[in-house]
């Protein structure tokens, strides 16, 4: 693990979480990572670095190549190159989805609390925001199906976080086959933004919706290795949707808007991720289910009344404090005069006033200190 736990400083390299947050706050905010990608990705990179003409380029074959075989080998199910369509961004591949189909539906489902950008989207395109609130039992969430079939009867696109961003989930099998029969009786779109998938702890076994496109064919899937790898600044995606029909709609639109693929890193980083890196993943993974489970006994042990949300996959604690009674402002300004930085948590709902979400993609070290950074915190304002 000691990739993981190594001290690369990131300042000074324009970080948005890092130089964009005061000197002397630590940082456990945006969903990136901390510690260095794949050696085999910083290779490639650095290998195409040293041929200095940097002009338009476009994904090979390989390229493509990479992402059947990972995807069949990580997710288990089949694809060819056509039912790929690179992106250079998973919010934009999103909004453009949306505006494709605007004609489907005037609203859009969310399961909520989610990931602050999907109400953006869905506003932005000029469409209503449905919310299918998750139901929360014992600091663990689930769907309300009852309610998904209800709202999808007037509202034809859910919009999927799977694995979910902030609560951790990773839905399981027999979840995403529901929500796929669901999606099929009412003939509705799921879009399932999947970015976080490769990213799942010990135990725990991810499903993608599109394991299910040979049960109903309107499904659009988006995937990045930008979580995953940590190359968030290298801006690439991909969608893929097994639908050869919808495939070719959305990629002619898309161009239509002259949305195109990935930057010359990002082709590069695809492949040495993919072909490459796979055992540098697994590792990772072990290292952020450490991380989740360190934080989970420290504040067990020294703040019970912390609600600590079963996290599945992702890097990111879903963490429950409204037993303090602080309204979410105050609490991020306070956490930030002690000296961390959070994501506050109506970002992703409304009802979440009390919440903070935790990244703990970082070393032990770095994550050990930020916790007790928020001990001080919860100490000097439970009393109140
Ligand atoms: C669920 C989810 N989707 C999309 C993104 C951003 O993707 P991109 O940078 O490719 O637009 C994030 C980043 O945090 C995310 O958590």
């Amino acid at each position: 693990m000691k990739r993981f736990n190594e001290k690369v400083s990131r300042k000074n390299t324009n970080c948005v979480k890092w130089d964009m947050a005061d000197e002397n706050v630590l940082p456990f905010s945006i969903a990136d990572s901390d510690y260095p990608t794949s050696e085999a990705i910083a290779k490639c990179l650095t290998d195409r670095v040293n041929h200095p003409v940097y002009g338009y380029t476009f994904p090979d074959e390989m390229y493509y190549e990479s992402i059947v075989n990972w995807t069949k080998r990580r997710y288990g199910y089949e694809i060819d190159k056509d039912n790929i369509i690179p992106t250079n961004s998973v919010v934009t591949a999103l909004y453009y989805a949306i505006n494709y189909l605007k004609d489907v539906t005037e609203g859009i489902i969310v399961q909520t609390p989610v990931y602050n950008p999907f109400y953006s989207v869905i506003l932005d395109n000029g469409k209503k925001i449905v919310e299918n609130r998750l139901i929360k039992k014992d600091n663990y969430y689930t769907i309300n199906l009852q309610e998904l079939d209800r709202l999808l009867e007037t509202n034809k696109i859910l919009l999927l976080c799977n694995p979910q961003n902030p609560t951790g989930r990773v839905f399981t099998y027999d979840e995403i086959h529901e929500i796929v029969k669901l999606a099929k009786k009412h003939n509705a779109y799921i879009l399932s933004d999947e970015i976080h998938c490769d990213i799942i702890h010990d135990g725990y076994k991810f499903t993608s919706v599109n394991r299910f496109a040979d049960l109903y064919k309107n499904i659009i899937v988006f995937t990045s290795i930008s979580k995953s790898f940590g190359l968030a600044g290298l801006k690439t995606s991909n969608v893929i949707i097994k639908d050869k029909k919808l495939a070719e709609g959305y990629r002619a639109f898309l161009q239509s808007k002259y949305i195109s693929y990935g930057n010359i890193f990002g082709l590069v980083a695809v492949k040495a991720a993919y072909n490459q890196s796979e055992e540098w993943l697994d590792k990772q993974n072990k290292h952020l289910t450490n991380n989740y489970n360190l934080l989970k006994e420290y504040l067990n042990k020294n703040h019970p009344e912390v609600g600590v949300t079963k996290a599945e996959g992702t890097f990111l604690a879903w963490l429950d404090l409204s037993f303090l009674r602080m309204p979410c402002e105050v609490m991020q300004q306070e956490l930030l005069k002690f000296g961390i930085s959070i994501n506050e948590g109506k970002r992703y709902s409304e009802d979440c006033k009390g919440y903070i979400r935790f990244n703990f993609a970082c070393s032990e070290d770095l994550l050990m200190e930020g916790l007790k950074i928020l001990s001080k915190f919860i100490k000097a304002n439970a009393k109140k």
